[in-house]
């Protein structure tokens, strides 16, 4: 099974509109250069609807940081799926560390979301990930595993296929604590299984699963080595175009 590697940068809450258009620009041109790789994006939310007229028509995919359930209604501070769709996005990022662990989202709004997502024909990035209380404690496969099966519950598996997962230990991210390439690679086979489980052998195959954690263009290759890493969400070392272009050309 080859899966299409996806390098998605998370630009989190950096970036004016301006900085925005200019970056993208960048990321775009690298884009084009890489077919054999699929590049996204996740700009702020202000910054969607510029970033879209400036890279139209490049292999660049932009998706949101976050996605409502609903269409539209009184959900003040919230962007709906349509919005996100109206703005040229793909995708949208559900269940980031940051959402469950400073504003508090827990497993049942993350699986709302993802399903939202879904229905409006975003493909979702699920984020999974332990805290380092968790992996000491020796319970990193479990949590992880409650995670995706909170996250993707009721998701028809023939919908299987139109989603990705983001392995992101908790440790790892804005911390320069990267995983290392073998810690990735479990967690990464024990997800698979379970996405085995929960929809058919086949389905798990063709899910891209990405690492996300410190990832930099210096340890970009090794983790995307591992044969069941398909991809990296790049937080910081996605805010700068060269060296988000060193992890595109891991
Ligand atoms: P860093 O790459 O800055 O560690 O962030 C990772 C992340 O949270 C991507 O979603």
């Amino acid at each position: 099974m080859t899966r299409t590697p996806l390098i998605a940068g998370n630009w989190k809450m950096h970036k004016t509109a301006a900085e925005a258009v200019a970056l993208a620009r960048a990321v775009a041109e690298e884009a084009n250069r890489r077919p054999d790789r699929e590049v996204m994006i996740a700009p702020p939310a202000t910054a969607l609807f510029p970033v879209a007229e400036a890279v139209r028509g490049t292999r660049l995919i932009l998706a949101g940081q976050n996605v409502a359930w609903e269409e539209k209604g009184a959900f003040t501070g919230e962007i709906s799926p349509l919005m996100l769709a109206d703005c040229g996005c793909a995708m949208a990022i559900v269940g980031h560390s940051e959402r469950r662990h400073i504003f508090g989202e827990d497993d049942a709004m993350i699986n709302r979301r993802l399903k939202g997502a879904m229905n409006h024909g975003l493909v979702p990035i699920l984020c999974v990930g332990e805290t380092i209380e968790e992996r000491e404690d020796g319970r990193t496969a479990e949590v992880v595993e409650a995670q995706v099966r909170a996250g993707l519950a009721d998701v028809n598996p023939e919908s299987g296929r139109e989603l990705v997962v983001a392995y992101e230990p908790v440790w790892a991210i804005g911390t320069g604590r990267t995983a290392t390439s073998g810690q990735a690679q479990e967690a990464h086979a024990h997800i698979r299984a379970v996405l085995a489980q929960m929809f058919e052998k086949d389905i798990a195959a063709e899910i891209r699963i990405l690492y996300g954690g410190s990832v930099k263009p210096g340890n970009a290759a090794e983790l995307m080595a591992q044969a069941d890493v398909d991809g990296a969400l790049v937080g910081g070392a996605s805010l700068d175009a060269q060296s988000f272009a060193g992890i595109i050309n891991f």
